[in-house]
């Protein structure tokens, strides 16, 4: 059951919080054009289930993937990006999405892991991700190259957990120090650590019980270790 709903989400200040529910819902309660920078990775459509028995909510059926990416299109500012990783074996879902919603993609990076997360035809070893735009948004001046690498985060707080350097890059790259971050798909919250321990405001929306504990935990235990070192 959600402990933040969606009709207090715009009561509430939308910084530094992870909210439990569903993003669409969420998201529509959002003001258009509010956040500066969407880093997210969604469901991969892929029905997954770690040796530990975890899974993950929404990664079977497709038909939360149009109308979320309708909402992330609406709340992000003109003029910015938004990273998204995505499955690859459902990339034309993953692409009728973000066009449809208006999204242009403008670069594509290639998370190089040190490990294989399945063998097959290949032994399976990055993650994806595409550089979407709404609207023209400025370049970077130093723009950070697309093939990244991925160390193995452990995923002790959640199954598909994402480590939090490569999220800190693009963070930086794409934002400036107080800019909001959204992750619409929060998990473990790996994209608003990476935010806040860049100096950077954040906002996450899960729906899953477990991982939105999960989430608010890690979050609390990231503003403490920030205001230590603040503070000393
Ligand atoms: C691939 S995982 C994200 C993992 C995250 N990157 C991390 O490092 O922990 C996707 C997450 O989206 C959540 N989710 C799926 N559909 C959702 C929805 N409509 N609204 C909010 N969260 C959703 C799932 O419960 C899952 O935790």
């Amino acid at each position: 059951m959600a402990t933040t709903s969606a009709a207090t989400t715009q009561q509430s200040s939308l910084t530094n919080t992870i909210l439990h529910g569903n993003c669409i819902d969420e998201m529509h309660e959002m003001p258009a054009n509010s956040v500066d920078f969407i880093l997210t990775d969604p469901p991969y459509l892929v029905n997954y289930r770690d040796r530990s028995g975890r899974t993950i909510q929404n990664d079977v059926k497709a038909d939360w993937l149009k109308p979320a990416m309708q909402e992330a299109y609406r709340v992000l500012k003109p003029n910015r990006v938004a990273i998204m990783f995505y499955g690859w074996t459902k990339v034309d879902e993953f692409f009728a999405a973000w066009k449809e919603a208006g999204f242009q993609p403008v670069g594509h990076i290639v998370f190089r892991k040190t490990y294989s997360s399945k063998s097959r035809f290949l032994s399976y070893r990055h993650e994806q991700a595409f550089l979407l735009a709404k609207g023209r948004p400025p370049l970077p001046k130093q723009p950070v190259a697309d093939v990244i690498d991925m160390p193995y985060s452990g995923n002790k707080l959640h199954p598909t957990q994402k480590p939090i350097q490569p999220l800190a890059q693009l963070i930086r790259s794409f934002t400036l120090p107080g800019e909001l971050v959204l992750d619409p798909f929060a998990g473990s919250g790996s994209s608003c650590a990476a935010a806040l321990l860049t100096g950077r405001r954040y906002l996450g929306v899960e729906m899953d019980d477990e991982y939105y504990q999960q989430a608010s935990e890690r979050m609390a235990r990231v503003h403490a270790r920030t205001a230590i070192r603040r503070s000393s």
